[in-house]
Parts: structure tokens; C-alpha cells; sequence
């Protein structure tokens, strides 16, 4: 398939389009910046220079394209109104392709809020994190369109072993004399690692019916205490016991987004892993962060 992805630099998009490339499809990818553009192509990928918020600049240079995927968010403020302006972009120039494209789109586990000692399922309704409240309308467009085949994926926390939602806990490990935690040791992070998310979403691509939506949780949900006491481990911080920082300190330093990180969740990738064939192969992260080089 020809695909088009926004946010193929990304956490979720640089694996995503590894994975399309090794699976044979066709790589165009909107970049915009000459740093991100290079990084794509040496991937494999077909660039398009553009940025998601001005679509009108680059929506006509796009080919006859099969899927896209999207990926792309600057979390900044304006996210909301970028997002509504790119898919009024897009879903028209779409529209007027001879076949309709899937068009997969992204939500996140944060869009059920915290859930309690039940998972969150598909079917469980919307409870954002506020500052991403928006994505609800914009995924119920995707799925109502009758310009695209649309299909949500929602990633729970995506990390590589010192990448993703990892990252902070591995700057972190070498910067500071203990790892921070927002909120408490015992909330739970659902998690899925890059390349698991990655699969997802080709299977999705190749797979999923229209109007579907799948969680991607390789991990229901691990104690983030957990997490933070194996970095501290692996990189003998002085303090082996996390730092505790409130979800307004998170949000005064990365945006009012970050109050995410809070969060005690639950998320159940049991739809994907039925109907879908998933298998998300990467079920230890604390093993994986021991053994960080
Ligand atoms: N990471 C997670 O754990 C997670 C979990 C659930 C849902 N999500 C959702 O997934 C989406 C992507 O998250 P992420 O963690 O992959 O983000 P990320 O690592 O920050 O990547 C964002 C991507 O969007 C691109 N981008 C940002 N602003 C752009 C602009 N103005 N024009 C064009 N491209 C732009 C970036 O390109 P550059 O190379 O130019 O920076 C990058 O490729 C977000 O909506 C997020 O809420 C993330």
C-alpha cells in the first residue's frame, strides 16, 4: 500500500515507519524540517515538506495514496484548533480520490481517564485528561466520515528502555540525584514499547474493518514506583527512593498535557491481541531497563 503518515519522527511514528517499510508498503511521510525530513528519508520514506498546521501549503502535492496514518501532535496549545484545520484539509482532498483511503487515526489511553481496578475496554466511555478533550470529536469524525475508512488506535504509554515515556526517568537517572514521580509510587502506567505499537498499527492498516477502534496496552497497567526504582537501580542514583512531584509541578514544567502522567490506569489490549492477531513481544521493561547498556 502507498501510505502517508504525519508524525513519522515521533515516539509512535519513527517505529511505525520502520515497520511499513519492512513489511513492503510505500512510505510518503510530511516533515517540517530539513532535520526530520533527512531522518525519514534515510528510513526508506518519500518526503513531503509541510507542516500540520498550514495543510493548505502541501495537501495538493500529496499522490493517490492508499492509507494515512496520523501521528503528528506539537503539544502545544493551539493542538485543538490545528488538528480541526488539518483534517478540514485533508478529508476533502481525499474525497476526491477514485478509492476511499484508511485513514488511521491517533486517540491515547489518556482519553478514558483514570479507570479504577477495571480495564478500560473500547467500549468504555471518554473521560480526557482535559487538555486532550479535544481528540474525542476530531477521532468520532474520522470514524463518521464518509471520505475515509476510519480507524482509531489508541497507544497506552509507548517507551523504549530509556526512550518514549522513559525518557524523563533516564535524563533523570543521569542528571539528578533521584528519579521523579508524578503523584505517587502506586499509580499504574498501561504501556505498550515502540515497536509493539508499531505492529498494531500495520496490522490495523492491513486488517482492521472501518469504523473500528483498538487499544494498543501490552501491559495493562505497572506500578510507575516500579519503573522509577529500576532506573534508580540500574544507574546507582544516590536515592534509590523515587521523588515524589505533584501533577501541577509536571504541568508548570511540560504543559498542562503532562497532568496525564498522573493518571492511574488500567488499559486492555485484549481486543487487538482477538481480533486483530496482535502480540506485543515486549512484556518486561524493567528487565529491559537492567539491562541498558
Ligand atoms: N507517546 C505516547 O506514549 C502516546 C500515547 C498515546 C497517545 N499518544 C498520542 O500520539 C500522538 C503522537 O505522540 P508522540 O509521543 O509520538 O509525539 P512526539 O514524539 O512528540 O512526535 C510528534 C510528531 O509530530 C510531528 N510534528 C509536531 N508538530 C508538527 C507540525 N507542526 N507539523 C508537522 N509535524 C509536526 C513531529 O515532527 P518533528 O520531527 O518535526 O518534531 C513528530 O514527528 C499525540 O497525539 C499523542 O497524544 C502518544
Amino acid at each position: 500500500m502507498r501510505v502517508f503518515i504525519l508524525g513519522g519522527t515521533g515516539s509512535i511514528g519513527s517505529p511505525i515507519v520502520r515497520a511499513l517499510i519492512e513489511r513492503g508498503h510505500e512510505v510518503w511521510a510530511l516533515a517540517r524540517s530539513e532535520a526530520s525530513a533527512a531522518k525519514l528519508r534515510e528510513g526508506g520514506a518519500t518526503v513531503i515538506a509541510g507542516d500540520i498546521a498550514a495543510p493548505e501549503r502541501w495537501t495538493a502535492r500529496l499522490p493517490l495514496i492508499d492509507a494515512v496514518i496520523h501521528t503528528a501532535c506539537d503539544f502545544e496549545t493551539g493542538m485543538a484548533a490545528i488538528d480541526a484545520r488539518l483534517l478540514d484539509a485533508l478529508l476533502p482532498q481525499f474525497a476526491a480520490q477514485p478509492r476511499k483511503p484508511r485513514f488511521l487515526y491517533t486517540g491515547g489511553g489518556w482519553l478514558f481517564g483514570a479507570t479504577g481496578g477495571d480495564a478500560a475496554t473500547e467500549a468504555t466511555p471518554f473521560r480526557p485528561v482535559p487538555a486532550f478533550a479535544w481528540m474525542v470529536p476530531q477521532l468520532t469524525r474520522i470514524l463518521g466520515s464518509r471520505d475515509v475508512d476510519g480507524i482509531v488506535i489508541h497507544p497506552a504509554m509507548v517507551y523504549t528502555p530509556d526512550g518514549g515515556v522513559f525518557r524523563r526517568f533516564a535524563r533523570d537517572a543521569v542528571e539528578r540525584e533521584a528519579i521523579r514521580v508524578v503523584g505517587s509510587e502506586q499509580v499504574r502506567w498501561p504501556l505498550v514499547h515502540g515497536a509493539d505499537v508499531a505492529s498494531l498499527y500495520v496490522l490495523a492498516l492491513e486488517h482492521a474493518p472501518a469504523r473500528s477502534s483498538y487499544i494498543g496496552a501490552a501491559i495493562d497497567g505497572l506500578p510507575v514506583g516500579r519503573i522509577a526504582r529500576a532506573f534508580a537501580r540500574r544507574f546507582r542514583t544516590r536515592h534509590q527512593e523515587p521523588q515524589i512531584i505533584s501533577a501541577d509541578a509536571i504541568a508548570a514544567e511540560l504543559g498542562e498535557w503532562a497532568r496525564g502522567y498522573a493518571l492511574d490506569q488500567l488499559l486492555s489490549g485484549a481486543r487487538a491481541r482477538r481480533e486483530l492477531g496482535w502480540r506485543p513481544t515486549h512484556l518486561d521493561p524493567e528487565g529491559e531497563i537492567a539491562r541498558l547498556p
